[in-house]
């Protein structure tokens, strides 16, 4: 690392707005970073595609957020983390990275009491049992309870949060859950990172005493521990911080549905339209 790589900014990747649920939770955690944020919205989704697709998405994504030398990328999704996190590291070994994956789990175990896991994520992440693995790896007597919503990324994409529609359709998807009190979760992880966008249409749904976890702080945590032990923290005063955003569709509609989300106004000079390779142009080994 040059003498500069503490200012370097950290770069975080997503196919959309979803990404911003953890981009937050890390300006909040570190104030004093520069951050570039990629969300990949002409592809959007990731989630009910072919690992082949994502991986490809993911090297071309990696590959543009590469040029602005970033001393850390995160995965901020759920699915090209469990789709594409093993491939990168492989393909871009000199490049620190980290997933959402790990941190959500570790979340989901500290505060269950019951053992009871609900797990809703995209398709992709639920047959990569993504999160079903490593909890039952750690609690071998949990009873785990997945479900794939793709459609709820649409409906966070969209915008529509507040609308009813949010609460009809997550009631829809956990009518299992909520016919069979015996099948209900204790701890409910949002397994993708649009979700936490939804939170209080899932709180409304799931109920008050309902665990609801999302790796988005806990990520945020491991991002400051590893920064702390490799002594890369950035110092500048907080007014010097700065985020840009590149997407790869309309910077307008980025923009409006990023307001909506984080009620931060977001400069259009902070947003740049970038033209990623098509998938049959990238060659994934
Ligand atoms: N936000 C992503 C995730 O965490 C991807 C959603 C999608 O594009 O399907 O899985």
């Amino acid at each position: 690392m040059n003498l500069n790589s503490k200012k370097q900014p950290i770069a975080l990747f997503d196919s959309g707005v979803g990404g911003l649920t953890v981009l937050n939770a890390l300006k909040t955690h570190l104030p004093q970073e520069n951050f570039i944020y990629l969300g990949d919205t002409a592809r959007v989704p990731y989630g009910s595609k072919s690992q082949l697709t994502v991986q490809k998405y993911a090297v071309s994504a990696f590959k543009a957020l590469i040029e602005f030398k970033p001393k850390l990328i995160v995965i901020a999704c759920n699915t090209a983390s469990c789709l594409a996190l093993s491939y990168l590291k492989l393909q871009f070994p000199n490049t620190p990275i980290i997933g959402v994956i790990e941190p959500g789990v570790q979340k989901a175990l500290s505060v269950s009491n019951s053992q009871q896991f609900g797990i809703i994520a995209t398709a992709s992440t639920i047959a990569q049992q993504a999160y079903q693995i490593p909890l039952s790896k750690a609690r071998p007597k949990a009873n785990i309870f997945p479900i794939a919503a793709n459609l709820l990324v649409g409906v966070a994409e969209e915008g529509w949060q507040s609308s009813p529609i949010a609460k009809d359709i997550i009631k829809h998807y956990l009518q299992n859950w909520l016919k069979a009190p015996n099948n209900k979760p204790d701890t409910v992880i949002l397994g993708c990172t649009h979700f936490p966008i939804l939170k209080p249409a899932f709180r409304h749904v799931l109920g008050p005493d309902c665990n609801i976890v999302d790796s988005a702080s806990t990520t945020a945590n491991n991002v400051a521990n590893w920064l702390t032990s490799q002594n890369l923290l950035n110092n500048q005063a907080i007014s010097s911080a700065n985020t840009n955003y590149l997407v790869t569709d309309s910077p307008e509609r980025f923009a409006r549905i990023a307001e909506q989300m984080t009620q931060c106004l977001i400069p259009a000079t902070a947003i740049k339209w970038v033209d990623l390779p098509s998938p049959s142009a990238i060659t994934v080994a």
